[in-house]
């Protein structure tokens, strides 16, 4: 098991750059497989989840080799059937549904596993695909979705803007024929990457980032290939921002547009932060020496809303900040299982299904925690530079999926914290 050691109370200074967006990279390479022609992504950052993408496309056949910080396919033939320990790895393994289905006629996808956030449905998903004429089995563990022919264009409206289902029915509706018009569409900015990708390989994808997408199908593969960047990570960006509000200290962010993260620089700005934004990047800056300012309600919601992977790094800024505050999140019912670690290191939290209670005027004391997940993991690393002494994150895999050197970033920063060699596996107790 790694860990991350964490001695607290440092400030942080310098610059720092996001990579490549995960919730991008990890669509377009299943996207790379409707293209008839190469692909390269341009510098893809060795997340964890883009390790298991890469397994999967070669478990299914497809020819994709990492040259240096580019990821590049070759169009080849694929099975339609993706391996249990894939599938039950990483969410990311649902947007192998479309492609699958679009390249074999028929993929089997048992079911997604991923954080554990709270129950994931991929109904609007399947429901969408059938409405395009796809065949879908639902067996206890697993999907299986066929198709005669080519997919047929619809008027579909998605029930509720969910990211993943936006993206499968727009990369089947980009292969399916005639015109196709999905309603409700999630508008996060990753859906525009993706679209964008897709356009450049041939799709004619309108309205991108506005619920309303209009598509006119190819009625097959796409024509072409793509070489693209995905857009710099906005989640990574504001886990930086946090880490510097709750350290205290000033940090740039560079190469990443702020209107991305817009709704937790007005948090910051709200909480005491000095935040200055450019047109490609930003400045936070705290005095460590005066507290920031609690006493909110925070509520997260689909974009341009306070976004769900940026809520427990609110909480993290929080826990010291002045005034008792309420997060609720909106669209996942376990998003604040770190609230066990928090209280470990002596926060006054309470988590209780989608809502986390903060007393707020909390200080930490260093001590052992397990990352529960991707996010509620860099909210531990973020509470430990805070905490005083020193902190240890166990991190059963979880923090590499979406952070490539989260430790070394930070490191950068000038934070006292770095990754440890595993240890014997330890019990972790909470009081
Ligand atoms: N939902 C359904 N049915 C569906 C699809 C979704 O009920 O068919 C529900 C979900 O259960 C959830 C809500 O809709 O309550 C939103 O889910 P959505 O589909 O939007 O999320 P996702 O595609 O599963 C992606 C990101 C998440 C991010 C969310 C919201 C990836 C791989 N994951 O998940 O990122 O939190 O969008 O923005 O793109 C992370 O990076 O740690 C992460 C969890």
């Amino acid at each position: 098991m790694e860990r991350i050691e964490i001695t607290g109370g440092r400030t942080l200074a310098g610059r720092v750059r996001p990579a490549c967006a995960k919730n991008s990279v990890l669509p377009l390479l299943a996207a790379t497989l409707l293209c008839r022609e190469p692909c390269t992504l341009c510098g893809v950052p060795d997340l964890a989840d883009v390790q298991t993408s890469l397994q999967l496309l070669a478990a299914v056949g497809a020819a994709v080799e990492r040259r240096g910080p580019d990821l590049c396919t070759a169009p080849r033939p694929v099975r339609g059937l993706v391996p249990d320990p894939l599938a039950a790895a990483m969410r990311a393994s649902v947007f192998y549904l479309a492609p699958l289905l679009l390249r074999a006629g028929r993929v089997e996808l048992p079911l997604p596993g991923g954080c554990r956030l709270g129950p994931r449905p991929i109904d609007i998903h399947l429901d969408g695909l059938a409405a395009m004429g796809a065949t879908v089995q639902t067996l206890p563990d697993r999907v299986v979705v066929q198709r005669r022919g080519a997919l047929h264009a619809v008027d579909y409206t998605l029930r509720l803007p969910s990211v993943g289902a936006t993206l499968t029915l727009l990369m089947a509706a980009a292969c399916a024929r005639g015109f196709t018009t999905l309603r409700g569409a999630a508008c996060e900015p990753e859906i525009a990457d993706v679209a964008a990708f897709l356009n450049a390989a041939g799709a004619r994808i309108a309205g991108a980032g506005t619920p309303v997408l209009t598509i006119r199908g190819v009625g097959g593969l796409l024509p072409g290939g793509a070489r693209h960047t995905p857009l710099p990570d906005r989640i990574a960006a504001a886990t930086y921002a946090a880490a510097v509000a709750a350290a205290g200290g000033q940090v740039t962010v560079e190469g990443c547009r702020p209107a991305y993260l817009g709704a937790f620089l007005q948090f910051l700005r709200r909480a005491g932060c000095r935040v200055e934004a450019g047109p490609d990047g930003f400045t936070v800056a705290r005095d460590p020496d005066r507290p920031l300012q609690g006493g909110v309600d925070l509520r997260t919601g689909a974009w341009p809303g306070f976004a769900t992977d940026t809520a427990p790094l609110a909480a993290a800024v929080l826990l010291g900040a002045e005034g008792a505050s309420r997060i609720h999140d909106a669209l996942f019912q376990n998003r604040f299982a770190c609230a066990a670690g928090f209280a470990a290191m002596g926060a006054r939290v309470r988590a209780r299904g989608r809502d986390l209670w903060l007393a707020g005027s909390d200080r930490l004391q260093g001590t052992l925690v397990t990352a529960p997940d991707l996010r509620g993991g860099a909210a531990l690393v973020i509470a430990g530079l805070f905490a005083e002494g020193s902190s240890t994150v166990l991190d059963p895999g979880h923090i590499r999926r979406g952070y490539a050197d989260l430790p070394g970033e930070l490191r950068q920063l000038g934070a006292a914290c770095r990754p440890a060699p595993a240890r014997a596996p330890q019990a972790v107790q909470y009081g």
